[in-house]
């Protein structure tokens, strides 16, 4: 268990911030980082070119100790949905075949589908909540995985309830199968852990602005080896293999940068968020993943047994990612509880009867009294 590390960050003291499912606060020294890159820009003269190279490759490899891969696995993505949709260019499905989704799973590793099957005359199979079986996803998706299968695109956890996936068993399934596996971590990487050799996923995407306490607009996607001869979304001068030497760009090269790269988006090489991104990453290697999921559980544990008195329910610890915490009422989410929460300044999400408290390590068990207390009130007021 870490202690709080709320002096890591500016987050004032009457804010009760339980929202990083929404967007994680940076930390004030992500926020340096990035100040200074783009302060790079006020004195082009001394931005060497050397520089379109370093800053990314830091990128690479400071994500790839966070997920176990070599670097030269990791493309370097503006958002989830660039992620997604480069699996989907690259990943064969035909006709008679389907890809396996949850149902109710974000847009960004939806659509790309949507319009991979229409194009392709595959199926989109979509797994029901599994309400009737105890809400356990895993079971869900491993009953779903038959022989039609193609590409299964999931996440870690589902990003309104908190429900995690078995993410090795699923693999290994869909590795028997011969289905290919894609992944959006958006949800989990950072608070969740997660292992490429254990899993091994084709590929795998994460933004940056939730868990991975970083930027917005950048993120990262693992290319599993077999994939990297692949087609890239677009075509830049940086991911090619001459890149490195200004003087021959239009030396014009059939030849793709190594690895994942050919994979990078266009200005991959953002001299204001990737040393953010980077900072921040590196803040969550020394802290140590395990150790902020145990954290955040620690505090939602607390949060769950107060709401449990107040007749909130929310799924079994083992089926759900300790970093998230779904309450729901039967009698329904009191009526006043949004304007009160606003009042108070405790931040979470309220989704229609449900309410999604997802804390980090920059939180206090106070915090978690901050909410109870907006809980207490406003059901003693809906009585
Ligand atoms: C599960 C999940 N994936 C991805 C995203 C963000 O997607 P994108 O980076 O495509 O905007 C979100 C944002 O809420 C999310 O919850």
């Amino acid at each position: 268990m870490l202690p709080c590390q709320r002096h890591l960050f500016d987050i004032p003291d009457d804010v009760a911030y339980l929202n990083c499912a929404y967007m994680s606060p940076l930390m004030k020294q992500a926020l340096e980082a990035g100040t200074a890159g783009l302060a790079r820009k006020a004195h082009p003269w001394e931005l060497a070119p050397d520089k379109f190279f370093t800053g990314s490759d830091e990128f690479r490899s400071t994500a790839a100790q966070l997920i176990g891969c070599p670097g030269d696995c990791i493309a370097i993505v503006p958002s989830a949905s660039y992620g997604i949709a480069t699996a989907a260019r690259n990943l064969p499905v035909k006709e008679g075949q389907s890809v396996l989704v949850l149902e109710e799973q974000f847009p960004s590793n939806y659509y790309p589908w949507q319009r991979r099957v229409e194009e392709t005359g595959a199926a989109l199979k979509v797994v029901a909540w599994p309400s009737d079986k105890d809400n356990d996803w895993t079971a869900a998706v491993l009953d779903s995985l038959t022989d039609d299968v193609a590409i299964a695109a999931l996440p870690h956890v589902h990003w309104t309830s908190g429900g995690r996936l078995d993410l090795v068993r699923i693999g290994a399934a869909c590795r028997k199968l011969g289905a290919a596996l894609v992944l959006d971590l958006t949800q989990s990487l950072g608070a969740l852990p997660f292992s490429v050799r254990e899993v091994q996923p084709d590929f795998a995407v994460a933004a940056s602005y939730k868990w991975l306490l970083g930027p917005y607009s950048i993120g990262l996607l693992y290319v599993a080896p077999k994939w990297q001869e692949g087609m890239p979304l677009e075509e830049n001068w940086i991911q090619r293999a001459n890149a490195r030497d200004f003087s021959s760009l239009i030396l014009y090269t059939e030849d793709y940068d190594a690895g994942a790269r050919r994979f990078d988006m266009g200005e991959r090489s953002n001299f204001a968020l990737l040393p953010a991104a980077v900072r921040a990453m590196k803040q969550l290697l020394e802290w140590n993943v395990t150790e902020i999921s145990e954290t955040a559980g620690a505090l939602n544990r607390q949060i769950a047994a107060a709401a449990a008195e107040l007749g909130f329910s929310f799924p079994p610890g083992h089926l759900r990612a300790p970093h998230y915490l779904c309450l729901r009422r039967k009698t329904g989410i009191p009526r006043e509880l949004p304007e009160m929460l606003a009042r108070e300044k405790v931040f979470v999400s309220v989704r229609g009867s449900s309410i999604r408290v997802t804390p980090n390590v920059y939180n206090s068990a106070a915090d978690g009294e901050r909410l109870i207390a907006c809980l207490q009130q406003t059901a003693n007021l809906s009585r």
